[in-house]
């Protein structure tokens, strides 16, 4: 038991996000088998719950998880749902509601409002319903599952009515509620409907624990709830009618020991001398899932403009671009990767000769190997978001670099920019700004690689993912003990 915390007694931890931390596969010979979600929620969960020492939950307890799944999914068969740590809760969404509620509010409202695209927001009536019904059935499962004493996790912009409802039925049930995308200015947040935004506003007030990436994050968030509900804050605590809210900054981040200590693993090692062998050029890496916030095609434009400024490095430097496949239903994705295969093409065939392909480009996922093998042989890391609520791609390089090397390039539209200040942060909008630091970071000295690799690697390593779902749960705690001091008063 942790002693700090004496008289906190410890329940069940329930997540529940959008996706579930596993997917179900068919093997060759037709039996099923799971396969566990490599994120970094399910790595800092496990962690948790693994780690009796803190106390949070009973360590004797499996992680309840709460997650979105469609009619495939394996429901009745019981040993798919539960592993050695979890027990997953399937919620069933339809097609055609999945449509209105995931591609439609979450992804054709919710997401380009808060990455500042406002002109790809779709507001349809009908998204707004399926959102609320989908809630209703992710609820229904919470109901299910609960038991007093337990905390409840909510993820994500996916989920921001459920707080309140949970609150409302559950009034005395310990709620944390994490952000993971850019919680927007007030100017774009407001671009909602009154009654949906009061709603989502609402909804996520309904939790104890309100966390986000950034202070800038938390800084809109409470002009929002003052301006949408108006709910003030007192040093980020919002005193509601019967409880206390508490708005914070917590980085999400990796595991970082696991990618710095694959520097060496045996499998890095063949692939970086595969790569090595097959590209023996400066290599410059980027790797995204494929979304319009990630500025890819930005990224391209930059990376011309350099090509075209510094003819001295034609022939001697590649940019490795992978895009990893996503939401490939959505009209403005599948619009997009057409927009980044012209691109490709137009600058390969400007630039390009028989023996030098200046951008290889590949539209696919990667394996971990693959992508240690590209982040710790990669001279440089090219991160150009043009808005990212953390970007773990950056943290990602930093840790791959047991050897210190290599030269980051950050956005400084990533959440992760505001810890990652010795990377060599630029505009994404702006080319030039773009291709002057290509061209600075392959002419950077290794001493100085080293010397601004050094600072954000020790960063990374003491505000790993282990310690940034710590850092909730010990402020879950101490509101917790707060509350109850003020009760007894
Ligand atoms: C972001 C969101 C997550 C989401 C992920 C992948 O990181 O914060 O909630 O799961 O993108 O997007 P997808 O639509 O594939 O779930």
């Amino acid at each position: 038991m942790n002693d700090i915390l004496p008289n906190i007694s410890p329940g069940r931890l329930i997540i529940v996000a959008y996706r579930l931390p596993f997917k179900v596969v068919r093997r060759d010979d037709d039996s099923l088998a799971i396969v566990q979600n490599s994120g970094g929620l399910v790595s800092a969960v496990l962690s948790l719950a693994r780690n009796a020492h803190y106390a949070y939950f009973d360590p004797g307890e499996k992680v309840h998880w709460i997650g979105a799944t469609d009619t495939s999914f394996p429901l009745a068969d019981q040993s798919i749902l539960e592993t050695d740590e979890f027990i997953a809760h399937p919620v069933v969404i339809d097609e055609q509601l999945h449509e209105n509620y995931y591609e439609g509010f979450c992804n054709n409202l919710i997401w380009p409002l808060c990455h500042y695209f406002p002109s790809l927001a779709r507001f349809k009536d009908e998204y707004f319903e399926a959102y609320q019904l989908a809630h209703d059935f992710f609820f229904a499962r919470v109901a299910e599952v609960i038991r007093p004493g337990d905390v409840v996790w909510v993820h994500d912009y996916q989920l921001m009515l459920l707080p309140a409802m949970i609150r409302e039925r559950f009034p005395q049930q310990k709620i944390g509620f994490f952000f993971h995308i850019p919680f927007p200015s007030f100017e774009l947040f407001r671009l909602l409907p009154v009654v949906w935004r009061k709603a989502v506003v609402d909804g996520i007030l309904g939790a104890d624990l309100i966390g986000f990436h950034t202070n800038d994050y938390v800084e809109y968030f409470l002009k929002t709830a003052w301006l949408v509900s108006g709910h003030n804050n007192k040093l980020h605590y919002i005193h509601m009618d019967d409880r206390m809210v508490k708005v914070d900054s917590f980085p999400i981040s990796i595991d970082f020991e696991m990618f710095s200590n694959a520097y060496s693993d045996p499998e890095t090692v063949s692939k970086r001398n595969e790569i090595r062998k097959s590209l023996p050029l400066k290599i410059i890496f980027s790797v995204d899932r494929l979304d319009y916030s990630k500025g890819i095609i930005h990224r391209l434009r930059g990376f011309r403009e350099f090509l075209t400024r510094c003819p001295a490095w034609h022939e001697r430097v590649s940019l490795v671009m992978v895009v990893v496949p996503s939401r490939d239903t959505i009209q403005q994705y599948q619009q997009m990767k057409f927009e980044i295969d012209q691109t490709v093409g137009m600058i390969n065939s400007e630039f390009g000769s028989l023996g030098w392909q200046p951008v290889i480009y590949q539209y696919r996922s990667m394996t971990f190997a693959e992508l240690l093998g590209m982040y710790t042989t990669s001279d440089v890391a090219l991160v150009t978001p043009v808005r990212d609520g953390m970007n773990l791609v950056s943290k990602e390089y930093v840790a791959s670099r047991a050897d210190g090397k290599g030269v980051l390039i950050l956005s400084e539209m990533a959440g992760a920019a505001a810890e990652l200040g010795e990377a060599l942060i630029i505009n994404p909008l702006d080319l030039h700004n773009v291709a002057n630091a290509i061209s600075a970071a392959l002419d950077m000295p290794e001493e100085e690689q080293i010397k601004r690799m050094t600072l954000m690697r020790e960063r990374i390593r003491e505000y790993d993912v282990f310690a940034w779902a710590v850092d909730f749960f010990t402020q879950m705690t101490m509101l917790e003990m707060e509350q109850t001091r003020l009760n007894q008063t």
